[in-house]
This record gives C-alpha cells, structure tokens and sequence, in this order.
C-alpha cells in the first residue's frame, strides 16, 4: 500500500477508509497515542494505537526516535489540536530506536547541544521548520529570476584567480605535503600542481558572471561559497550560499531596484507558502525573548516583522550621510562604539551597521557611494575621483545581507585601478575582455543566502540555518 504525507493527510476534507502513514515517532503518550512526523510538515498526526489487541511486545518498541508505518482508518479526532487522526489497524516498526539512548528527547535542547547533533537536530520542530523554509526560499530564488528571464549560470567553484579581494581563500591542490616540489627560490611549484598553477576554492562567482552578463543580458548564480576568514562570529561562515545576479545595461539605481524588488518577492514567497513553520518559529522566538533583558528584545513579532520588510521601501542614503549620523550619535560621543566614528572614510563595522538599521532608521537600509579604497576594484568610480558606485543593503538583527555595485565598465579605469591595487592584469586579462569589447555599464549584487536564512526564520545564529555549518575549527559531519 501506498502511504500518504501527514500533511496531505491532515489538510484533508474527508475521513477515509484506509490510509498508511510512515514516519518518525515524537511521543507515545498513554500507551496508545503517538504523535508521528514525517518531516512534510511541523504537525504530526496523532495516530490512535488499538493497545488491547496490540502485542505488549510492539507497544514497548514504539519509542520515540522510532521509525513506523500505520495503517489505519482516518477519522474526525475527539482530542483537541487536530481535526483528523488515525484509528491504527496495522502497527509496523520499521526500524527501532534506543529511547534512553535517542539524543533528540521530547524537550527543550540548547541550540548547542543541537549543533553537535547537527544530523539529528533535523528531527526536532525548530530545525524540520528551519529546512522547510530554507528550502522554500531557495526555490523562490530560482522562480523570482526565470521568470523575470534571468539565465542560471554555474560558475566555477575551484577558480584560478584570487584577485576578488573579497576575503581568505582555502587552496586546492594534489600536491604533496612531504617533499613539496620547490622553485629554485625555495617556494612552492604550482607549475606541477593539478591545474598546473594555483587555484582556490571561490570567495564569489561575479568576475565569471560578469562575463556572461556581457552577453546573455541578465544572469544569475546560486551556489557555495568558501571564505577562510578566522571570523568566529553569528553573521559568518567558511561555507556559504551566495545569490549574485548580474546584469548588462543596469546602473546602480536599478541594482538597487532589483535587489529590493527580488528581496521583497522571496520573503512573501515564504510568508505565503510556509505558514505554519513561520507561526512556529514566532512562538519559539516569543518564548526565547522572554529570557532576555528588555533592552535586547526584538520589537516586533517575527511575521510583523517580515510584513513590515514588504510593506515599507528600503530606506537609500549615502556613506558621507550615514557618517555625519554616525558622527553625531549617542554611542558614538558616548565613546559605547567600539571603533570609533571620527572621519569621512572609516570602514563600517556591525556595531555602526546595526545602529543605523536599527536605532537610527528602523528599517533596511541602502548605503551607497562608499569610499573606494574600502571596496573592491571593480566598482565604478564616481565624478568625485573618490567615492564607487557601491552599495550594501543592512537589515535589522543582521547587519550587511547584500553587497553590490555598478560595475567599472571603463577600460582605461579599471586598468588605473588595478595598478594601483597591484592586481596581476595577465592573471585576468579574460575578466579586462569584458571592457575590450563591447563594454557596458552593468551591476550586480551578492546576496548571503544563509543571512536572508537567518532574517526569515528570525533564528540568531548563522550556524542554525544551514544544515551542516562549516566554521573555523568545525567541520564535523
Ligand atoms: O559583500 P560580499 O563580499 O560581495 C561579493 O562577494 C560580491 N562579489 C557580490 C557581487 O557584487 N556579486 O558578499 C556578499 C554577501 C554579503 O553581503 C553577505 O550577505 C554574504 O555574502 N557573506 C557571507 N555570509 C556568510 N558567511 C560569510 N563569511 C559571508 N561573507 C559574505
Ligand atoms: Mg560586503
């Protein structure tokens, strides 16, 4: 017999004859109702064990962590909570599991008991909402660009160049950690290496991306990310999942205008089509905030939150703005800043981000026009000779989520740029190509698929949201 989803079975609109259900016992209460999960959706289906006609053997195998099949009539539940459940004719155990022993008990856990269990965790209500919903916000990236006539591109995720600037890189070589082969001047030979040359995991797909902007008009890549930065905070992973779309004959305003429109899209996607885990997920935070001092509770409920984020435009202002607020502030005077704010041309640090989102504006932010030498090389230079056409979106609880620009389309520009940078040109002459023939202006952005994660699930920490996090000194599993 086919089995049928609890979640089909209890969005039912009949009681039905027989029905199998197979999936994960959460509790045996009474010896005779277990709640069974199958992972389809945050409710289980209360399935009513026969305990009179049922061996006392089986009884004592339905534990929970244990895998079973029912067969049985659905009918109208007389409990409360749910609307159907099933009368179980039929108990099978498919596959036993040691209740002293199943780390996942039917209680609280801490979030870092969780993360050791990572494989297990996926079993409780928190982590199966979490993985719905990233999933769910995963396919509504997809949808938001194809039907918008984005072409998906794949780059490449061993690269040879190095010169994003956008953090650390992991190497990857066959070579030998004995006996390294050696130039002359005593430095490693990459000429024997696998590719021949040095290569990396990538930082980001955009250099790739660019090109294929500049010739299929709108792209975007959707895929892992690799940074060795040694940052062990909430916001940052060794491996993460990165959005970037790319498009010919955009400028910054309208990738300011995307970014936007397509965040907007994928979290309406998410409130339309995952309901019950984000109602779930309110009620965990609701009780999680409870333990907190006043000071550090959220001020709305997650799905306000995530309504308001549709509802309001994403509040535009300039870095020399955003300084002179940051200049004027109370943590800044008050000297409650870690780093300071005292000149035009300080990098931003999360705590000047958060501040801004959350104290100053209230609302996500676009700050754009930064000063050049704190960006990449690639963004366009401004009339000033001093700023770039950057920009980074900040949201509430999170900090930076996208970082993009409008791109140096400029030969002679760009080439200034990298002199200066001590960018190898030979090294990428392929990504120049661009700006050889048939430059254009274009823009594009990068958007940390885990941070939007976070923001929606309103889980705090990045570790919590992907399903087997790879963070400095953990890569278990
Ligand atoms: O700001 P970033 O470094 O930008 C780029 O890589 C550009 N090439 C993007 C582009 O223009 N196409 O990274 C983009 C986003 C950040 O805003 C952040 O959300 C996320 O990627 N991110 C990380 N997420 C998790 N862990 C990390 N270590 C991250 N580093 C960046
Ligand atoms: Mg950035």
């Amino acid at each position: 017999m086919k089995h049928t989803k609890v979640k089909d079975l209890l969005i039912s609109t009949t009681t039905l004859q027989e029905v199998n259900a197979k999936g994960w016992v959460r509790t045996f209460r009474n010896n005779q109702f277990i709640a069974l999960n199958d992972g389809s959706t945050i409710n289980n289906i209360q399935c009513v064990v026969d305990f009179e006609n049922t061996a006392e053997e089986t009884l004592k195998r339905i534990t929970t962590g244990a895998a079973v099949s029912v067969i049985g009539t659905l009918v109208e539940s007389k409990g409360a909570g749910q609307k159907y459940e099933i009368q179980v004719q039929k108990l099978e155990i498919l596959g036993d599991s040691d209740a002293e022993k199943f780390p996942m008990q039917p209680k609280k856990h801490s979030l870092e008991f969780l993360r050791e269990n990572a494989h297990l965790r996926v079993r409780t209500n928190a982590f199966g909402a979490i993985m719905r919903v990233r999933s769910v916000l995963s396919f509504a990236v997809h949808k938001y660009f194809q039907e918008k006539g984005f072409v998906y591109v794949n780059t490449p995720i061993i690269t040879g160049s190095d010169a994003e600037g956008a953090g650390e890189m992991f190497k990857v070589t066959a070579l030998p950690f004995d006996n390294t082969p050696r130039t002359e001047d005593g430095k490693v030979n990459y000429k024997e290496d696998f590719f021949g040359k040095e290569t990396n995991l990538t930082v980001s797909g955009q250099l790739e991306g660019e090109t294929f902007a500049m010739a299929l008009g709108q792209i975007y890549t959707f895929g892992p990310t690799f940074r060795a930065e040694n940052s062990n905070t909430s916001r940052h992973l060794a491996e993460f999942w990165m959005i970037e779309p790319e498009v010919a004959f955009n400028d910054l305003d309208d990738n300011m205008d995307l970014a936007e429109d397509f965040i907007q899209y994928v979290i309406k996607y998410a409130l339309d089509n995952c309901v019950d885990d984000l109602k779930f997920l309110e009620g965990r935070l609701l009780e999680e905030e409870k333990s907190k001092p006043q000071a550090d509770r959220s001020e709305m409920p997650l799905l306000e939150k995530l309504n308001f984020v549709l509802e309001n435009n994403f509040k535009r202002v300039s870095y020399t703005e955003a300084i002179d607020i940051l200049r004027e502030s109370t943590p800044n005077k008050k000297k409650k800043f870690n780093y300071i704010i005292n000149e035009w041309g300080a990098d931003l640090q999360s705590e000047h981000e958060r501040y801004l989102v959350e104290k100053h504006f209230k609302c996500p932010v676009i700050l754009f026009d930064y000063p050049a030498n704190i960006k990449a090389f690639y963004m366009r230079l401004n009339e000033d000779g001093k700023t770039v056409r950057a920009m980074d979106i900040l949201f509430p609880g999170i900090g930076e989520i996208v970082g993009g620009s409008e791109r140096e389309e400029r030969y002679d520009v760009l080439i200034e740029k990298m002199k200066a940078l001590e960018i190898d040109e030979e090294e990428l002459s392929w990504y120049l190509d661009t700006r050889r023939f048939g430059s254009a202006t274009h823009a594009g952005f990068g958007l940390g698929f885990e941070r939007l994660v976070l923001f929606v699930t309103g889980m705090t920490n990045i570790r919590d949201v992907i399903p087997f996090p790879r963070t400095p000194g953990n890569a278990e599993f």
